[in-house]
């Protein structure tokens, strides 16, 4: 209510301290960080806008973005690097709401530099049937990233929405001959395909020569859902662990084991 539907918020505040900023649930065209100095975090839920929810002007200090909206109809993907330009990350949390990706791969050149200091990176809530060799455009642009977590947790109880966008899968294939040196640790939580995990881990394992350890984890309780079948839940959750522990079965078999594969 700061500002009307139809504008922009600004702010610029050359003299502040503000470290932080959360904006939840807004409704203005965008907002736009024109001077904040000391700005070190930042998260953008729920947007109503159409292209990127935020400008970042003069940030220097700005460490973390967190973004994280369901698309709806009238939106479209959009560039991280038109959205990030002038900004150096050291973590990026994306959640996409089990919905549309809102972002479009890109040449992870136009990246290298926001990215150059990255060293964390969390995808939440890719939606079931996404198929994930699009988020290595990421990896790929981020050569000091330290670790990668995809999670997908996706629960019975929450509802698509009447006005969600679109559901496309994403199409990217990394470039050849591309390794990543420094990534040391993979997790993936809440996935339940078995080829898709095992494709996935075999294209990472190829590319990230320096990973560490990958660990396969279940899905998280849900109070909402869980409560209505305790049983059938106790049930899933057993079969799911026996498919991780398939998954790195077939891995080992593959791969001469200097990553390792943990299951929670
Ligand atoms: C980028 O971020 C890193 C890590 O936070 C910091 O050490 C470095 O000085 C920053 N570089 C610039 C140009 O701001
Ligand atoms: C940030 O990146 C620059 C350029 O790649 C590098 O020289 C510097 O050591 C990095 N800083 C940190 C804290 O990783
Ligand atoms: C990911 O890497 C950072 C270092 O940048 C570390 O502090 C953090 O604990 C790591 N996360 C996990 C889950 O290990
Ligand atoms: C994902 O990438 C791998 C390696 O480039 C490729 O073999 C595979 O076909 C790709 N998957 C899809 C669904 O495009």
């Amino acid at each position: 209510r700061l500002v009307d539907h139809h504008s922009a918020l600004k702010i610029d505040t050359p003299c502040s301290g503000l470290q932080e900023l959360r904006f939840i649930d807004f409704a203005c065209t965008c907002i736009e960080l024109i001077s904040v100095p000391k700005l070190r975090e930042i998260w953008c839920w729920s947007w109503p806008c159409e292209s990127p929810p935020v400008h970042f002007g003069h940030v220097p200090q700005l460490l973390e973005v967190n973004l994280g909206s369901r698309a709806g109809v009238w939106q479209a993907p959009f560039a991280l690097s038109e959205c990030l330009s002038a900004t150096n990350l050291s973590r990026l949390y994306l959640n996409f709401g089990c919905e549309m990706i809102w972002i479009q791969p890109e040449h992870p050149k136009h990246l290298t530099t926001i990215f150059r200091n990255l060293t964390e990176v969390y995808l939440y809530y890719i939606f079931p049937e996404c198929d994930l060799n699009w988020t290595m455009f990421l990896v790929e642009a981020a050569p000091a990233l330290l670790n990668f977590t995809l999670l997908r947790n996706q629960h019975p109880c929450v509802k698509p929405s009447a006005h969600s966008a679109q559901k496309t899968n994403m199409l990217w294939e990394p470039s050849k001959d591309w390794k990543h040196l420094n990534l040391k640790l993979l997790v993936m939580a809440g996935f339940e395909e078995e080829d898709k995990v095992t494709n996935y881990l075999r294209l990472f394992m190829e590319r990230a020569v320096g990973l560490k350890r990958i660990e396969l984890r279940g899905k998280h309780p849900c109070d909402k859902c869980n409560a209505m079948d305790l049983e059938l839940e106790s049930t899933r959750s057993l079969v799911d662990k026996a498919s991780r522990y398939r998954i790195k079965e077939r891995l080992t078999h593959e791969f001469s084991l200097s990553v390792k594969i943990t299951i929670c």
